[in-house]
């Protein structure tokens, strides 16, 4: 169920841009988070006892694939801290006067959050470093002669740093994060959980045979069962389907070629070069980013650990290969053994 503030009828929906209504989507406190189970149990359990000794709770990093809601996760924490929160991101970080800026800015207790923390630079990391530790950094300033250092005191503070790929982190970063998170992939109860919740908010009614279908083919992502949603509620105010059934679920994700494992046409696109241009493997990364035009670090966050999860590519010493598994969803024969 969603709560009333929550709730906007269809009307005021048509005026929303995605933007917004990626917004209204978004939970606001731990209970309406769904999933995530292991991650919510613990979270709820630092933040009473940070409250209850009031005191800042201990900076937090998140990690995990795109769309998990990691981004969606820092502002829970700061809602249920009763705090504020200041968002920026390791690339719009470009000189440690921006940092010192953004951190002398905040209330204590507040929450500054750092998307695609394995970005930043590493000046603006070594800054970080006394921030987190002990709530103060030392800045240059003027030139030459006259340059010297301040110490500049900071409010006690969270920093919650979110990144998809957590092995890019530094090792010294990394260790000042006292609560660490992974995120996994929901399952499709929880997806289901999602989906219903999402269609309440854009006040659509959707069949349980068609939320449950639409789970099982969102990557077991909540980014991408949003967005399929709204894809498939498209197709169904076209038809003048008062409530989203399971024909024109199936019909539409056949349209959007999301095949009946979830997998897009980017994911076909990769596991096909890897067959058809290098026998099935085994292939290092930088060559499938050349050859079906994405970026490695796209491949390593999105489209791999999804693959790998589920069974359709191993990796190996010599890099990624195909399995049986893989040549049967594409409908290709499984080559010899020998
Ligand atoms: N636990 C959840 N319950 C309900 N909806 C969720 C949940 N997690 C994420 N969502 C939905 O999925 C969308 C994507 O989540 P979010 O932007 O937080 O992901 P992210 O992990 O920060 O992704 P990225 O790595 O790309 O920044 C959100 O707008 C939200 O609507
Ligand atoms: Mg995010």
């Amino acid at each position: 169920m969603v709560d009333k503030d929550d709730s906007i009828t269809s009307k005021e929906m048509q005026g929303q841009t995605e933007e917004q209504m990626e917004l209204t989507l978004r939970p606001q406190t731990l209970d309406q988070y769904l999933g995530q189970k292991r991650v919510k149990k613990e979270m709820a359990v630092y933040i009473k006892a940070a409250k209850k000794r009031d005191e800042a709770l201990d900076h937090v990093l998140l990690y995990g694939p795109p769309g998990l809601g990691k981004t969606t996760l820092a502002f829970v924490i700061a809602h249920e801290l009763g705090v504020n929160l200041k968002s920026t991101s390791g690339p719009a970080i470009e000189k440690a006067g921006d940092l010192v800026a953004l951190l002398s800015d905040l209330d204590p207790g507040d929450v500054l959050f750092i998307d695609e923390i394995h970005r930043l630079s590493k000046p603006i990391e070594e800054v970080l470093y006394s921030a987190m530790e002990d709530y103060y950094v030392d800045i240059m300033i003027g030139e030459g002669e006259t340059t010297h250092a301040v110490h500049v005191p900071l409010p006690p503070f969270t920093l919650i740093g979110a990144t998809t790929l957590a092995g890019q982190l530094s090792a010294p970063l990394r260790d000042r994060f006292g609560i660490v998170e992974h995120m996994q992939y929901y399952t499709i109860d929880e997806l289901e959980q999602i989906i219903l919740r999402s269609s309440d908010v854009f006040n659509t009614s959707i069949a349980p045979e068609a939320a449950h279908e639409l789970a099982r083919r969102s990557r077991g992502t909540p980014r991408v069962a949003n967005r399929l949603l709204k894809r498939v509620r498209d197709f169904a105010e076209v038809k003048g389907e008062k409530t989203i059934s399971f024909e024109t679920t199936t019909h539409a994700l056949k349209q959007l070629q999301v095949d009946d494992e979830g997998l897009d046409q980017t994911d076909r696109k990769l596991l096909k070069t890897m067959i058809e241009g290098y026998g099935g493997g085994p292939v290092g990364i930088r060559t499938l980013a050349a050859n079906i035009g994405e970026d490695i670090e796209t491949i390593e966050s999105l489209y791999e650990p999804y693959l790998l999860q589920n069974g359709f590519i191993l990796l190996t010493p010599r890099g990624r290969m195909v399995t049986n598994k893989t040549y049967e969803q594409l409908g290709l024969p499984i080559p010899n053994e020998d």
